[in-house]
Order: structure tokens, then C-alpha cells, then sequence
């Protein structure tokens, strides 16, 4: 076994003793000895409690991603500061830390990262990238994800971002993801996929030239109509993913549509997925 993901935050926890589970993502890469945290969940505590319960410790890290902004990817990043050793590096999309709100029926709710950029200084060293980065050996950031199928992104509707000329539609271009070069074939790693899972497989593969054969994480096809899903599906296939790991953000429908599919299994805390390359 040469590198392992082990799944630390997720909206399931398949009611496992000793685990918690809680809207928001987080797993724990490690790869060619080191070990790189991807997302950060939402509270802390769950990703602080479950890393402990499974024997985990993340006081030494040698790269945190962000798959993008959202709360429920970066609010845990305060609790992690508390057990950090060192500085590792945080990589993200620049618009991921820009503000992020979702305004339904006059209500104005905050769905963007909780810290401010001088917080995350203090503690990572930030990099901020709108392209392809090699974060620990063979473990890439994506960048931002060309939209190839611009009719299968999952954006979320009514979400603004403030400039100062005021409120503007959120692109979600801070949406990404990582990929683990295997040697033959790649482990793409998605945090909520607004991006669309398919444009994040297809982006991976043709920056590093390889199949993306695994896709894991949150996939954001809840509610997504069933002629959706079968595109997913079948573009999924014709770029040459063999199995996937739906967690987070996927909906029961989607997980069940994407398992009938290909091969894998649904994710939740605990979860420990081993690979070769
Ligand atoms: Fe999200
Ligand atoms: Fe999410």
C-alpha cells in the first residue's frame, strides 16, 4: 500500500460508534510519505474528534487544500490551528476566500469561509492559485476547472459575491479540486464539484495526461433530474472513470444512479480507501 485516503468529516458516519458526522467535508490524504488535508469540514470539532477516534493526528501536515469556500469545506480550518505543528501550506482559488452569500426570499445567509486572509497567514502558508500546483509529490491542486459542459455544473442559485461595485453573481470558478497521480491513471478528490464532477474529471486528466479511473468526494447532484444524472453518468464513463467514492453533497438518488454504474461505494467517516501506483 502506497498512499491511502481516509475520510475525516461527512454528512454520513453510518452511525458508527465514536464518530461524528456533520454537513461539511474533509479527508486526509497521504501519499509518497506525506500527508496533505483536503478541506477542513465545518465545526472542527467532528474533524478534530474523528481523527483522534481514528487514531489520527493531524498536528503535522504538509499541505491543506480547499476545494473551494464554502463554510462547510473551511470552517474547521480555526479548530486545526489549534493542534498545528509548524506551518503547512493552504492552497485555494483566490475567489474562495472572497465573500459568499446565498439571498433567498430577503434572506441574506453567509455560505463563504469564516477567517479573513491575515488569520490564515498566521497559520499556513497561503498560496493562492487560479492553476495546476503540485502540493507534495504527486498530489496536484487543479486550479480552476474550465467549464467544457457548461450545462453540468452544480452552481447553487442565488449566491453573490460583494465587490466594491456591490453585489455580483458568484461564478463558483473558486471550485476545484485535487488529483493523486497513481503512474497509469488517477484519484481525483472533489470537495462539492459546483464545477461539475464531469468537467473536474476531464480538466484532471487532460492537465496530467492520464484516466482519471477514481473520483471521490462530494459530487453536488442532489435533486439533479434523472436525464442529468444519465449524462453524468455517461460522460463519466467515456472519459474513463471506473469507480467512485460519492459522499458530501452526492443526494441519495445520485449515489444510488452513479452505484448502479460503476464500481465503488458510498463514503462516510472512516471510510479508508488504499491504493498502488
Ligand atoms: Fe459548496
Ligand atoms: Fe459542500
Amino acid at each position: 500500500m502506497l498512499g491511502q485516503v481516509i475520510i475525516l468529516v461527512d454528512d454520513s458516519a453510518f452511525g458508527t460508534r465514536g464518530l461524528l458526522a456533520e454537513h461539511g467535508f474533509s479527508v486526509l490524504i497521504s501519499y509518497k510519505g506525506k500527508r496533505v488535508l483536503f478541506d477542513a469540514g465545518q465545526m472542527g470539532v467532528p474533524l478534530l474528534l474523528n481523527a483522534s477516534a481514528l487514531g489520527i493526528n493531524l498536528a503535522h501536515l504538509d499541505a491543506v487544500v480547499l476545494s473551494h469556500g464554502h463554510y462547510d469545506h473551511s470552517g474547521g480550518l480555526y479548530t486545526l490551528t489549534r493542534v498545528l505543528r509548524g506551518k503547512p501550506l493552504l492552497v485555494a482559488h483566490p475567489l474562495a476566500l472572497k465573500p459568499s452569500l446565498k439571498i433567498e426570499g430577503g434572506e441574506r445567509r453567509d455560505v463563504g469561509i469564516p477567517y479573513s486572509a491575515a488569520f490564515l497567514e498566521e497559520h499556513f502558508q497561503l498560496t493562492l492559485s487560479e492553476g495546476v500546483l503540485e502540493v507534495a509529490p504527486g498530489v496536484y491542486f487543479l486550479g480552476e476547472i474550465p467549464r467544457y459542459y457548461p450545462d453540468l455544473v452544480s452552481h447553487i442559485p442565488g449566491v453573490y459575491t460583494v465587490s466594491e461595485e456591490g453585489l455580483s453573481q458568484h461564478t463558483f470558478a473558486d471550485d476545484t479540486a485535487v488529483a493523486v497521480d497513481l503512474g497509469e491513471e488517477l484519484l481525483v478528490v472533489a470537495g462539492c464539484s459546483h464545477s461539475g464532477v464531469v468537467n473536474i474529471a476531464l480538466h484532471a486528466s487532460r492537465l496530467l495526461g492520464k484516466p482519471p479511473s477514481t473520483i471521490l468526494g462530494g459530487l453536488h447532484l442532489s435533486g439533479k433530474p434523472l436525464d442529468f444524472l444519465d449524462k453524468v453518468r455517461e460522460k463519466l464513463k467515456e472519459i474513463g472513470v471506473v469507480k467512485v467514492y460519492p459522499g458530501h453533497c452526492t443526494g441519495t438518488v445520485a449515489t444510488v444512479k452513479i452505484l448502479e454504474r460503476f464500481r465503488g461505494e458510498e463514503l462516510g467517516v472512516g471510510k479508508v480507501i488504499d491504493f498502488d501506483h
